[in-house]
């Protein structure tokens, strides 16, 4: 997969993308990530990448020239797209869709994806309507740009993509993967302060190990994020289980 992220602060991306699982997948040649910096495409003496909105009002807004070409240099065969050459051209904005698992998978299946990170205090719509093919917000929250958001989401796709990640197991068993929280974890050693590691874990039965960490991620995201199980899939029993627990605590 190769990942385009247009940025005016290219330089925020050289540790994360130089590390840890950026690192792994760019050395296992499974992915390619380039940073461009959005105002090498400005033509004028001051490289202006903002102007003041029209209509007035606070702070600056992002020009579309830089941006359009930009894109329009990563494709130069234009941006009319088609089967497998699609292209996802993502803005992040916190105006986006919510970013999820889900739509973490689906940005795993193409072979290229380009992120906008936004600045200031908003891009030009014409970026939104007739260049972005998407938006994605990584939360309802505001952030002073789209860097880190840009980073989340390259994070979230890439470690799904086949090769990546040390043993294809981990993916799979994720919090929201499973539509459940992750059940709790424990390694060496046995005991430490007194707090001990729960016996069953230690009793080799690989079954009982199974059954307890699967009812651990029922009942954790049962008290943490009970919404979670309206579309989790459970067996009759977890169910039930549930539906016990929830007539005692009501
Ligand atoms: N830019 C600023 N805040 C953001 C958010 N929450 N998600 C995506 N992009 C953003």
């Amino acid at each position: 997969m190769q990942i385009d992220i247009l940025t005016l602060f290219p330089q925020m991306f050289e540790g994360p993308l130089t590390t840890g699982i950026f690192k792994r997948a760019v050395n296992r040649e499974l992915v390619q990530l380039n940073t461009h910096n959005i105002r090498d495409w400005t033509h004028d003496k001051h490289h202006t990448v903002d102007d003041y909105p029209y209509g007035g009002g606070a702070g600056m807004v992002l020009k579309p020239e830089p941006i359009f070409q930009a894109v329009e240099a990563l494709k130069p065969g234009g941006l009319q797209q088609q089967g497998a050459d699609i292209m996802p051209i993502i803005l992040l904005t916190p105006q986006g869709r919510l970013f999820s698992q889900q739509i973490a998978f689906e940005l795993s299946q193409y072979s290229r994806l380009v992120l906008i990170c936004g600045h200031y205090e908003g891009v030009d719509e014409r970026v939104i309507e007739y260049l972005a093919t998407d938006e994605i917000s990584i939360g309802d929250y505001v952030l002073s740009g789209g860097e880190l958001p840009a980073m989340v989401v390259a994070d979230a796709v890439v470690r799904l993509i086949p090769g990546v990640l040390g043993s294809e197991a981990s993916a799979v068993d994720d919090s929201y993967a499973t539509d459940l929280l992750e059940y709790p974890q424990y390694t060496r050693p046995p005991e430490y302060r007194g707090w001990a590691v729960p016996e069953v874990l230690l009793s080799g039965n690989h079954g009982e190990v199974a059954r307890w960490r699967r009812e651990q991620a029922v009942l954790r995201t049962l008290r943490r994020r009970p919404e979670l199980l309206n579309k989790a899939s459970l067996s009759s029993e977890e169910k039930y289980l549930l539906s016990k627990l929830k007539t005692l605590t009501e």
